[in-house]
């Protein structure tokens, strides 16, 4: 009956809501979330117009309430994360420039070759200890004096939290200094947010104090927040006047999206007062992951929703680790040959993550 929509079948999505794919604990990441109840509720009754006329109530209702609260001139809904990246550097750099991002970054690893394929960019991926980019990294980076041999640099992308790092923040004061030299020099800076409101949480600070410094920024409804479908770009009027058309041109421009805009306003009412517990969750596994002979958890380095274990001392790689999970119903992502990602999320609770410890300790302990 799954994805099968009738009103009545609400209370039978909201019992299925914390198992995911063939009632298994997925732990693989925080996009494998269902709309909630109330969220279907209200995507049912959205008032909905054709957003490429920019008349949709609800899409116009959710941007408005989303520049609102980052203290923003404007807001732009887009389909996923991934184009929001892509229209801020199509819109900040120009071809023949390098974009300045992590080395294990979403842009540089994940966003298939779209800097060069779309906006002619070349990307400088700079290592950052934990993904933190800061200004002394940057600098050395930055090609802004030799215009005959070296491509210039038109953009730096911070990432807050940062996946692939394992969830880790960028505390606001190195955010702030980098962002300033970068203004200092004409170089704009853009957030991928796509997991601020987490940054936010382990924090306990407020979204603009960490998305003031940037040009542009992105979030995701669709990760942490809990929404099926959706990212939101940010920035000055004109910027996302600018943005708009990009959005078009890449094929986003999305007719009735308030259905799906209505998910994300409940989203972005409810799911940031929840994150917290996420956190506890993760810290909890990570702990119990720490506690397993030959699994390495950097616990220092726990922070918001997502946990990396290194199972290098075991006789297993992590994707026979991951294997051996899924045949017990517990599902997560090996990065590489080492480490494996676990990412708590409103679809899972405690017992579940009991269940995940008791699985990794079976697999890893007898092999
Ligand atoms: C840090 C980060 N940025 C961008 C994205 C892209 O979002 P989407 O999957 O909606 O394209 C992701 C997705 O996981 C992400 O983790």
């Amino acid at each position: 009956m799954r994805g099968r929509f009738t009103p009545k079948g609400l209370t039978e999505v909201s019992e299925m809501q914390t198992r995911g794919v063939r009632g298994a604990v997925d732990l693989r990441s925080d996009t494998v979330t269902r709309p909630s109840p109330e969220m279907r509720r209200a995507m049912m009754a959205a008032e909905v117009g054709d957003d490429v006329y920019g008349e949709d109530p609800t899409v116009n209702r959710l941007q408005a309430r989303a520049a609102a609260l980052f203290e923003r001139e404007a807001a732009l809904f887009v389909p996923t994360g991934t184009m929001a990246n892509q229209i801020a550097v199509h819109l900040h750099s120009r071809p023949g420039q390098e974009v300045v991002c992590e080395a294990r970054s979403h842009l540089f690893n994940l966003e298939m070759g779209m800097a060069a394929a779309f906006s002619g960019c070349q990307l400088r991926p700079v290592e950052a200890p934990l993904g933190r980019l800061s200004w002394a990294l940057v600098e050395p980076a930055l090609r802004l004096q030799d215009p005959y041999n070296k491509a210039r640099t038109g953009l730096v992308v911070l990432e807050n939290t940062h996946n692939l790092a394992g969830g880790v923040v960028t505390p606001p004061a190195a955010c702030l200094h980098l962002c300033d030299e970068l203004h200092r020099r004409s170089v704009p800076a853009h957030l991928d947010g796509a997991r601020i409101f987490n940054a936010a949480t382990a924090l306990n600070l407020p979204v603009t104090q960490l998305a003031a410094p940037f040009d542009s920024l992105m979030f995701c409804l669709s990760k942490g927040l809990g929404a099926p479908v959706g990212s939101i770009l940010l920035g000055s009027a004109e910027f996302i006047h600018r943005a708009r058309i990009v959005r078009k041109m890449l094929g986003g421009g999305m007719r009735q999206a308030g259905v799906l805009a209505a998910a994300g306003l409940v989203a972005l009412e409810h799911a940031p007062a929840r994150l917290a517990q996420d956190h506890a969750l993760a810290r909890c596994l990570a702990e119990g992951l720490a506690e397993i002979a030959g699994v390495t958890v950097a616990l220092d380095q726990v922070a918001t929703n997502i946990v990396v274990c290194d199972v290098g001392r075991t006789e297993l790689d992590a994707a026979a680790v991951v294997a051996k999970l899924a045949e017990r119903n517990i599902l997560a992502s090996a990065l590489d040959a080492r480490r494996i990602r676990f990412v708590t999320h409103c679809d899972v609770n405690q017992a579940q993550c009991d269940e995940a410890l008791f699985a990794m300790r079976a697999v890893i302990e007898r092999q």
